[in-house]
């Protein structure tokens, strides 16, 4: 199955504004989406919000069976949340994690994850492990089956990191975890959405993700699959009469799916918006999304070997739709704000995302360029001529 650039582009308003090169950053939404989130707006203007949802309970209902599909769970599997951050935590903080437990994790874990990994540290006494990486930069499997003991409670990965092209085995990674029955926490929150993901294939137990990056969604709305064994294993952080209804002066009873990370109060249009965006790649397929993202990507990397003082810095033995590197004279952010003024989207990534790998590489802030599926060479072609242009 090929793309259909024309209709592809013709469904997204923003390609004639803007070159936007940033999936990895917050995409740009097709029409189908922008019309979701605003429909559902707009009815809850004329309506009312609490009448606008229960008007709309079997679509809304729906966007759950559509997130399920699109990572091969069952709709009782997911929660939808803000973020992929609190998609993430949702699950961490409820793992009854103890003092002396370890924490298995890859160079390329997000700041986020790491953070809480070290709150933990500080508040259960946990112990965090860094799995090191092999030749390719990918998370080392051999290493990882090494360093498991009796005490190791949670294997954590970061599949794509927000700092570059490398893809960490995630299912090799699956398959050491069902063997040795660690619980098995997946970041694919730069996955989701450029490639297809299959939560069986994979074998994470919990897998987090965002909307607004290469899904396409709107901003501010994410989502947590747990798998339905761990689910009524699994007592929230936090919780509200919503995910555990009070069903007794003296009692409250958690949902038995996914939602018991939920609350009561959500937003319904970007839930809209999420819908629609997971329809819309389903329909024109992940396989098809990935293939044209990622020859995009190596193309930008090709480009790139020919700009005098450039340096790709992607790790792995195949890489992604995310593509970083350095130029001689350019300093990244000053760069990125140059380039915005001329309507190109690129980014820039800082050290702090991703400090373990920052550091273990020295690596300075560095750019990044993240094609989708909608872009084209020309884009590409135009804004590295413009980047070579700000020497
Ligand atoms: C690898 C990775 N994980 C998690 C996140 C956090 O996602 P969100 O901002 O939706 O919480 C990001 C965001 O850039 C990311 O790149």
């Amino acid at each position: 199955m090929t793309i259909d650039l024309d209709r592809i582009r013709a469904d997204t308003p923003g390609i004639a504004d803007t070159t936007h090169l940033l999936a990895s950053g917050s995409a740009l939404m097709p029409s189908c989406v922008i019309d979701a989130v605003v429909a559902h707006t707009r009815l809850e203007g004329q309506i009312g919000g609490y009448e606008a949802q229960a008007s709309k309970t079997k679509e809304l209902d729906a966007v759950y069976d559509s997130v399920a599909r699109l990572i091969n769970a069952s709709a009782h599997e997911i929660a939808l949340l803000e973020n992929a951050t609190v998609a993430w935590c949702h699950a961490f903080y409820a793992l009854p994690l103890k003092a002396g437990d370890r924490i298995l994790t890859c160079e390329a874990e997000y700041a986020a994850n790491y953070v809480a990994f070290l709150q933990r540290q500080k508040r259960d006494g946990i112990v965090i492990d860094i799995v090191p990486s092999n030749a390719h930069g990918e998370l080392d499997l051999d290493a990882l089956v090494n360093m498991i003991d009796d005490r190791v409670a949670l294997i954590a990965i970061t599949w794509i990191p927000t700092n570059g092209g490398l893809v960490n085995p995630a299912a090799g990674i699956g398959k050491i975890a069902a063997k040795y029955r660690i619980p098995y926490l997946l970041d694919a929150c730069q996955a989701v959405g450029q490639m297809p993901v299959d939560v069986e294939e994979i074998g994470c137990d919990f897998l987090s993700a965002t909307g607004r990056k290469f899904l396409r969604g709107p901003r501010g709305i994410g989502f947590l699959y747990v798998r339905d064994a761990w689910l009524e294993m699994l007592e929230p952080a936090m919780i509200d009469h919503f995910g555990a209804p009070w069903i007794a002066k003296d009692r409250y009873a958690l949902r038995p799916d996914a939602r018991r990370f939920e609350t009561w109060e959500n937003s319904y249009a970007l839930r809209a918006g999420l819908g629609a965006a997971v329809d819309y790649a389903m329909e024109i397929g992940m396989a098809p999304i990935q293939k044209r993202a990622w020859e995009l990507a190596s193309h930008t990397r090709r480009l790139l070997n020919d700009v005098d003082g450039a340096d790709v810095k992607d790790l792995g033995s195949e890489q992604c739709a995310i593509v970083s590197f350095t130029v001689d004279g350019l300093d990244p952010q000053e760069s990125v704000a140059a380039l915005r003024k001329k309507s190109i989207a690129i980014g820039a990534s800082r050290p702090s995302s991703t400090r373990l790998d920052s550091e273990a590489r020295d690596l300075p802030t560095v750019f990044r360029i993240a094609p989708h599926y909608y872009n084209t060479e020309d884009e590409l072609e135009r804004c590295i001529a413009a980047l070579q242009a700000l020497r």
